[in-house]
């Protein structure tokens, strides 16, 4: 619900269980009023009073631009009293860079806004957006609000629009300004860090005074930190407690910010990276920024990851497959590396089947001259020579027995040594007479020129339009250095960042709308490009080249914080694990995978009998759960980084099932913290836990709890809840 009161000039916004309220104050700016639990609309009178008058500039005040500095604001202006974190700053041909933007106009409008060249929430009931004027020229922004009557989350963006005949250069344009009151609450900021193999891992740390910045400079969202913050009030934690989310739905270069200024108050903002950001703005032309999606819970972070949960399955991924069944996929990347030929793809081929796995996605290593990662990327045609009869003797195998296919492309690369590279070396990303920074021996195409665009398209378009692909794994495997586009004059570099991940989006957008039956699957180096931006055309995305199956606990635990279990690609690997060395047994690997969009990556051909009996008895517990993980509602139960258990568990919607998987680490016969009380099920209900033989209600399961059964290093269970 988004209601204005013209008497009192107050916006009044509601969702499923919040309230965000401002108004426009005495000299025309947009003073921030509440935003937390639900109130009544009625009350927006008594929030101007008491709430809005204590900070309110008065415009009969000689000084009350500096008054704007203890204000809570809509949109941080610069240089004019306002002295925290700008939300936007203009830069005039007279070099001018004051700005401050005070209330113009408005509209509500039904429904989601479209977001030109980039993701957007897909649904939604309502869009406010305000029109506001820079006081010192003809620039103006539009501030957008989206809420939805049945979620916890608010959609916000900003637009900057050049009125003025002159070009002017934007040095900054968050998507968001949004301020709390810290009076008592004593927020704490919870991050998701990390690097390759280690990502998403929650850090929480006080705040205080000053400013916490995240971002990242790598052209992408990035392993090392995700586009997201959240405040937690002191007593916050899993299960109660208020947070506050602020999640952007971007995946290029980004900066969050949360500052605590000298009023007590928290201005949490954040958007394209503002770190030597600049963009031309000719006259009449707009820039538009990324959406933001912010999450009010006072049900802890449990409650919080719920609400996200919901709204991507609802707003972001899309439609089409969010909800269907997703493919049980076989990947030969660690089966094989780039050492395969037919015989070795058709061993696994030929297992898959036998085992019930309706997809063999064929890696790295078929195009080009392709035999390491030293050549062969944007040469976009089957290498003969290791595949014979090209990739339709591999498909045509899989038909044979019942499977579909899938590929591997990293369209976003070149190699030094490939066709493409030779043909074009201009479109690689480097500065002539700089030696370009190599990683994984690769260069990175300049996507902010559109010939570029169109030929990866073109390419990538011909091997899907002739051959039988229903599967595309997307790959991305290395940072962005130079950030420099031959294409782009010098006072437009800095627009270098944005306008690369528009041409990601661009080429996304194609490709997925060309090739509508084709599942898209994201990878950047497993999960350094895991955010809602990239969620928007990849309903699932490989959550981290780590498959170990106890660090897998810590990596999926910290993604589902944000991103709903079926966007994360879990697969079984072989043991000793690739990347830790370390065995787990095999159930565990099955268990833990079978906490989101479940698959294998590793030699079908070399399993024993009893594992491959295994992996038809996941299948088929899969199948039965798979409603769970693309549906249900998650509840965190004992966390792997600081206890001796991982688990999780998924309750339908309804409350009539339930699905639950836990693993111990270390085996100690002595462990008296073994009782595990439930989530999220009806108290007054009479469930059985299948495994164990119990009967109980709902309640007891939730107050008494389990005593979960002691197991060896790295044991798993897997218990299965149903209304009896
Ligand atoms: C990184 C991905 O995360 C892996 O799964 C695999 O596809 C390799 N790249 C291939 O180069």
């Amino acid at each position: 619900m988004i209601g204005f009161d013209p008497q009192t000039s107050c916006f009044f916004l509601s969702g499923k269980n919040f309230s965000y309220v401002f108004a426009v104050n005495g000299v025309g700016m947009l003073q921030h009023l509440y935003y937390g639990h639900q109130i009544a609309a009625s009350d927006a009178a008594f929030l101007i009073k008491a709430h809005g008058e204590a900070y309110a500039p008065q415009a009969d005040d000689l000084n009350y631009d500096m008054r704007t500095d203890d204000m809570l604001s809509e949109c941080g202006s610069f240089a004019r009293g306002d002295f925290r974190e700008p939300t936007v700053v203009v830069e005039r041909a007279d070099g001018a860079r004051m700005s401050r933007f005070c209330y113009h106009s408005h509209k509500i409008v039904k429904g989601a806004l479209p977001l030109k060249g980039m993701p957007c929430a897909r649904k939604a009931d309502e869009t406010l957006v305000v029109t506001l004027k820079d006081d010192f020229s003809e620039v103006e922004i539009d501030l957008k609000y989206t809420v939805s009557e049945d979620s916890d989350v608010l959609v916000r963006s900003l637009a900057v629009r050049n009125g003025g005949s002159d070009p002017v250069q934007v040095k900054k344009a968050f998507s968001f300004c949004a301020e709390l009151p810290d009076t008592r609450r004593n927020f704490s900021a919870l991050r998701l860090t990390g690097s390759w193999a280690k990502e998403r891992a929650p850090v929480l740390s006080p705040l205080a005074e000053g400013i916490l910045r995240l971002h990242s400079s790598r052209g992408y969202s990035s392993h090392q930190m995700n586009p997201f913050l959240a405040l937690l009030e002191e007593n916050a934690g899993e299960e109660m407690g208020e947070c506050y989310g602020f999640a952007l739905l971007y995946s290029g270069s980004f900066a969050m910010t949360a500052e605590c200024s000298h009023n007590g108050s928290i201005r949490v903002q954040g958007g394209i990276s503002d770190e030597l950001f600049g963009w031309k703005l000719c006259a009449g032309e707009v820039l538009e920024t990324p959406q933001a999606a912010l999450c009010y819970s006072r049900e802890g972070l449990g409650g919080m990851s719920r609400a996200y949960h919901d709204f991507f399955r609802e707003s972001i991924i899309d439609p089409k497959y969010v909800h269907a069944r997703r493919p049980v996929v076989v990947n030969n990347w660690e089966a094989t590396y780039f050492d395969f030929d037919n015989e070795k793809l058709f061993a696994i081929i030929d297992e898959a089947a036998k085992l019930g796995i309706d997809t063999f996605v064929l890696d790295d290593g078929w195009f080009g001259k392709r035999d390491s990662d030293t050549s062969g990327l944007g040469d976009w045609v089957v290498n003969g020579h290791k595949l014979k009869g090209g990739l339709q003797a591999v498909i045509d195998r899989c038909k044979q027995k019942g499977l579909r296919f899938g590929l591997w492309f990293e369209p976003e690369m070149v190699s030094e040594d490939s066709d493409l590279f030779r043909a074009h070396p201009d479109w690689a990303i480097a500065k002539a007479g700089v030696e370009p920074c190599r990683g994984r021996n690769q260069l990175i195409l300049d996507f902010t020129r559109k010939e570029v665009v169109d030929h990866v398209f073109a390419a990538v378009s011909k091997v899907l339009r002739e051959n039988d692909i229903s599967y595309v794994k997307w790959d991305k495997n290395r940072d962005m250095t130079e950030n420099y586009s031959a294409s782009l004059s010098p006072e437009r570099q800095g627009e270098f960042w944005h306008r690369y991940a528009l041409g990601f989006y661009d080429l996304a957008k194609r490709l997925t709308e060309a090739f509508p039956e084709v599942f898209f699957e994201g990878c950047a180096g497993g999960g350094g490009r895991f955010d809602g931006g990239a969620l928007y055309y990849f309903p699932q995305i490989w959550t981290s080249d780590d498959t170990d199956g106890m660090e897998r606990t810590k990596i999926q635990w910290g993604t589902s914080i944000l991103y709903p279990l079926s966007s994360m690609s879990c697969h079984v690997s072989a043991c000793p694990n690739h990347q830790t060395q370390r065995t787990t047994p095999f159930f565990t690997r099955g268990a833990i995978a079978s906490l989101g969009a479940t698959g294998y990556e590793l030699d079908l051909s070399k399993l024993s009998f009893e594992e491959k009996e295994q992996v038809k008895a996941q299948i088929e517990n899969y199948k039965r759960i798979d409603e769970l993980v693309l549906k249900g509602d998650l509840y965190r139960l004992s966390d792997p980084f600081h206890t001796n258990y991982f688990c999780e568990m998924l309750v339908a919607k309804d409350k009539s099932r339930a699905y639950l998987v836990g693993e111990q680490f270390r085996a100690d016969p002595c462990d008296h913290s073994r009782v595990l009380r439930l989530q999220g099920l009806d108290a007054g209900t009479i469930y059985c836990v299948e495994e164990l033989g119990l009967k109980a209600s709902g309640g007891a399961l939730m107050d008494a709890g389990l005593i979960l059964p002691h197991l060896g290093d790295c044991g798993a269970w897997g218990l299965h809840i149903e209304k009896a």
